[in-house]
């Protein structure tokens, strides 16, 4: 598929998202585990499948899904966590590269996922369509998502950010653009992905300590363009001082969130 190459995101966030990827794998990373192991349950992942993590970043459901038999892609804009995903899926086949133009041929895998990736793409719907084409006739594609905003207390941390960030484009859609059930059935449909069932993940962020939950919180990819336009200390600041309310009496921190996942078919 021919595209834009000016249009798409893969190399800015693949910059902003690959800054501290070993900060990124090591905490915040698997603040997301539950929701993969709850996705690949909810699809019966077997044995011998093909599989694409479509946005795999450091490869963490890539190497669940390589735990429980599968023959694992994966394709990212950040090379820094790629890096990682090839350590731990050794026999993985990972590509850096751009959601809306899927190095693969029509209908090559069993399964493709999505986990919190599709939006991050110039046009989602591109990424998506992506995905649906070099997914076999009759296979799974499972989009992850922020759940509703009752149930994501996270996003206060993430919204802490929006006055050190650049403003956003006019008319780009907020986080929880794709939580709405029928906005996610939609996004399927709009590509002629069949929406099969929508469902939620409770997978509270928790961190040992202060220490911990600044430096997790300060890997991801929002965070370092954050840090691009102000400075570190100003983002550590913001996540601070909404860390606060979530403090635990052993000096720990949990923070609820809940993810949404859709599955369809190709
Ligand atoms: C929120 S992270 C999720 C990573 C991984 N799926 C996980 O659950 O940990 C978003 C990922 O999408 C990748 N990404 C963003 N825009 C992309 C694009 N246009 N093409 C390829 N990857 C992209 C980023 O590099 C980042 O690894």
């Amino acid at each position: 598929m021919e595209i834009d190459r000016k249009r798409t995101t893969s190399a800015v966030n693949g910059k902003f998202w690959g800054s501290a990827a070993v900060d990124w794998a090591a905490i915040q990373e698997k603040t997301c585990r539950p929701v993969y192991t709850a996705a690949f349950d909810r699809v019966g992942l077997k044995a011998g499948i093909d599989y694409l993590d479509a946005g795999c970043g450091a490869g963490l459901a890539a190497q669940l899904a390589f735990e429980r038999g599968a023959r694992v892609s994966g394709l990212d804009a950040a090379e820094n966590l790629l890096a990682i995903a090839r350590e731990r899926v050794p026999t993985g086949v990972f590509h850096v590269g751009e959601l809306e133009c899927l190095p693969f041929p029509d209908g090559s895998f069993d399964l493709v996922t999505g986990f919190n990736s599709f939006q991050y793409a110039a046009s989602p719907a591109g990424a998506l369509a992506e995905a649906k084409r070099v997914a076999r006739p009759g296979s799974h594609v499972v989009v992850m998502t922020w759940g509703t905003p009752e149930g994501m207390e996270a996003a206060s941390l993430v919204g802490s950010l929006r006055p050190l960030l650049p403003p956003p484009p006019a008319g780009a859609p907020g986080p929880f653009a794709l939580s709405d059930e029928t906005a996610l059935r939609g996004f399927a449909l709009a590509v002629a992905l069949e929406p099969l069932e929508v469902f939620d993940v409770d997978s509270p962020w928790q961190y040992v300590d202060l220490t911990t939950a600044l430096r997790g919180l300060r890997s991801s990819g929002v965070a370092a363009r954050a840090i691009e336009n102000s400075s570190a200390e100003a983002v550590d600041e913001a996540h601070a001082k909404v860390l606060t309310s979530f403090r635990q009496s052993d000096g720990s921190y949990r923070i609820g969130a809940t993810f949404r996942c859709l599955v369809a078919r190709a």
